[in-house]
């Protein structure tokens, strides 16, 4: 069992499992398939945080299927600033394809709310959404999400891709923010 962890000064505890981790993305690559057979979908994963669950998830698909990477970045520290900035942009053309997006999580919804209609804009055959974390208690922008690992209550996680300030994305469980005693 991993223990606490503490990084810049903040504590975190255990979570989610490496282990129910797995077992989710197994299952969300096994509908995938199912959903996707004989579509050559091209999933967009969005970095940084994304970067682990869609290797992890990528690795168990069956059919054909390409992976691209956008840089989008709307975080600092533990609160979300509202921006959104593309650090490094789409290269791929996306008319008439199928397009599944991979993302960490979703928050307020900010960074896929001001990105989908870039995609929509280019006509894809569908577009769909995936996130490994759903929190929609802060959401404050409509965004569809299609496909969900987790559900999760208002709480600030890290590790498996996640960060505080860049930091702590190296770790096979995910934790959370220990509540101040
Ligand atoms: P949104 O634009 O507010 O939906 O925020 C989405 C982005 O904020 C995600 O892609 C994450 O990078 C980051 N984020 C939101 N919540 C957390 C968290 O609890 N831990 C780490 N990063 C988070
Ligand atoms: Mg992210």
């Amino acid at each position: 069992m991993p223990s606490t962890l503490t990084l810049l000064g903040k504590e975190f505890v255990p979570y989610i499992s490496a282990k129910e981790i797995d077992e989710k993305v197994k299952a969300l690559a096994a509908q995938l398939d199912k959903d996707y057979d004989g579509k050559k979908p091209l999933f967009i994963a969005i970095l940084n945080g994304s970067f682990m669950f869609a290797a992890s998830l990528f690795k168990e698909l069956t059919i054909e299927a390409e992976i691209s990477f956008i840089k989008l970045a709307s975080y600092k520290g533990t609160k979300s600033t509202g921006h959104v900035i593309t650090a490094i942009g789409l290269d791929t053309d996306i008319t008439n394809r199928h397009i599944i997006i991979l993302e960490d999580i979703i928050d307020t919804g900010k960074t896929l709310h001001s990105f989908l209609p870039q995609l929509h804009n280019q006509h894809p055959a569908s577009l769909k959404v995936a996130v490994l974390l759903d929190k929609p208690e802060p959401r404050k922008f409509d965004v569809p999400v299609d496909y969900i690992c987790f559900t999760i209550p208002n709480k600030f996680v890290l590790g498996y891709g996640l960060d505080f300030d860049g930091f702590g994305r190296n770790t096979k469980d995910i934790y959370e923010l220990k509540e101040e005693a």
